[in-house]
C-alpha cells in the first residue's frame, strides 16, 4: 500500500486556475499506511498518536476520509488502528496530505478485500483534498493516484507521458513549513486585488508549461532550467516564496545547476533543482554542508 510523494516541475498555483502544469511521482520518498481491528478507531502517524475523534486538525482530511470510506463501504460499526509509516515530509509541497489519504483509502479497500478503481482512489483522494486545501486542482491527487509523470489540466485533463530526461532531480528542504492552504488563499486575495497583473503573471505560467512539456521530449535540460527559473521569479513576484527559498536558488545556480525552482505551495517547503547526473552528489554534499536535507531523483 505504498503511496509515492509528488513533485511540481512547473505551473504550481497556474493549476489552480485553469492553466496546465507538470507533476512528477517521486519514487522511493513514499508513505505506507496499515490498518488493523481495534477496541476504538485510533491513529499512529508522524504529527500524532491516539485517538481518531481526538485528532489535531491537521489531520481532519484522515479522519474525514477514513468515515466517508467506512459509511461508503458500510463498515461503520467497524473500529480500526491505523499506522502511517511515511518518508514524505510534512507541509512541503511534495504531497504528503494526498499521499496519505491515498494510502489510507487503499488500506481500507485491501483490509476488506474490495477492488479499488484508479479514478475511484482519485475521486475519494480530491474529498480528503478539499478538507486538507482550499479549492484543490487536482494535479496532487492525480499524479499520487496514478504514480505516473502527467501534463495536467484542471479543465482539458490529463496526459500521461514517458519521463527520461538523464538528468538529477535535487529536492532541497528549506526546513520551513509551507502550508498549501495559506499559500493558495493568498494568491487568491492578490488575484482580487489586482487582477490584471496576476492574471498577467499567470498566463507567462502557463506558456513556461506549454513549453517545458515540449522540451521534455528531447531532454533539452538547459532550456528547461531556464524556464524552471523563470517560473520561480514569477513565483516569487505572486510573493508565494521568500529569502530562504531564493538564495537555495541561486547557490544552486552558481554551483552548476540547469535551473531550480520552489515546488508545490511555496511559502516555505522544497527547491527543486536540476542538474546533470554527474553533478547530483557533490551539490547535494553542498547543501547537506548547509545543513539542508536532500533528496535526490536519478532520472537515466
Ligand atoms: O503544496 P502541495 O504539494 O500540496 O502542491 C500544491 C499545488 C498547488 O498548485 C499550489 C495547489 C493545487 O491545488 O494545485
Amino acid at each position: 500500500m505504498n503511496v509515492n510523494a509528488k513533485i511540481i516541475l512547473c505551473g504550481e498555483h497556474a493549476v489552480v486556475y485553469n492553466k496546465p502544469a507538470i507533476a512528477l511521482p517521486l519514487k522511493g520518498l513514499d508513505i505506507y499506511c496499515e490498518i488493523s481491528n481495534s477496541e476504538t478507531n485510533t491513529i499512529d502517524c508522524e504529527l500524532y498518536k491516539g485517538s481518531l475523534d481526538d485528532c489535531p486538525n491537521d489531520l481532519m482530511n484522515i479522519k474525514e476520509i477514513y468515515y466517508h470510506c467506512l459509511k461508503k463501504l458500510n463498515k461503520i460499526n467497524n473500529k480500526h488502528h491505523l499506522k502511517f509509516i511515511s518518508k514524505i515530509p510534512i507541509a512541503r509541497g511534495l504531497g504528503s496530505s494526498a499521499a496519505s489519504s491515498a494510502s489510507l483509502i487503499k488500506a481500507i479497500y485491501n483490509f476488506y478485500d474490495i477492488k479499488l478503481e484508479t479514478e475511484e482512489l482519485f475521486n475519494l483522494c480530491q474529498i480528503a483534498e478539499s478538507i486538507a486545501h482550499y479549492n484543490p486542482s487536482g494535479v496532487d491527487a492525480r499524479v499520487i493516484t496514478t504514480n505516473k509523470a502527467l501534463y495536467f489540466s484542471k479543465t482539458l485533463g490529463f496526459k500521461s507521458f514517458d519521463f527520461n530526461l538523464k538528468a538529477g532531480i535535487l529536492i532541497i528542504d528549506s526546513g520551513i513549513i509551507g502550508k498549501t492552504k495559506e499559500a493558495v488563499l493568498k494568491l487568491k486575495k492578490l488575484k482580487d486585488a489586482n487582477p490584471l497583473k496576476v492574471n498577467k503573471i499567470l498566463d507567462q505560467i502557463e506558456m513556461i508549461s506549454t513549453k517545458c512539456y515540449k522540451l521534455l521530449k528531447n531532454s533539452d535540460l538547459k532550456a528547461i532550467g531556464h524556464l524552471m527559473n523563470k517560473n520561480h521569479s514569477l513565483l516569487s513576484e505572486l510573493d508565494l516564496s521568500n529569502e530562504t527559498l531564493d538564495n537555495i536558488c541561486k547557490i544552486a545556480n552558481d554551483n552548476g545547476a540547469y535551473g531550480a525552482k520552489l515546488t508545490g505551495g511555496g511559502l516555505g517547503g522544497c527547491v527543486i533543482v536540476l542538474c546533470e547526473l554527474a553533478d547530483l552528489t557533490n551539490l547535494k554534499s553542498l547543501f547537506e554542508k548547509l545543513n539542508y536535507s536532500c533528496y535526490e531523483v536519478r532520472y537515466d
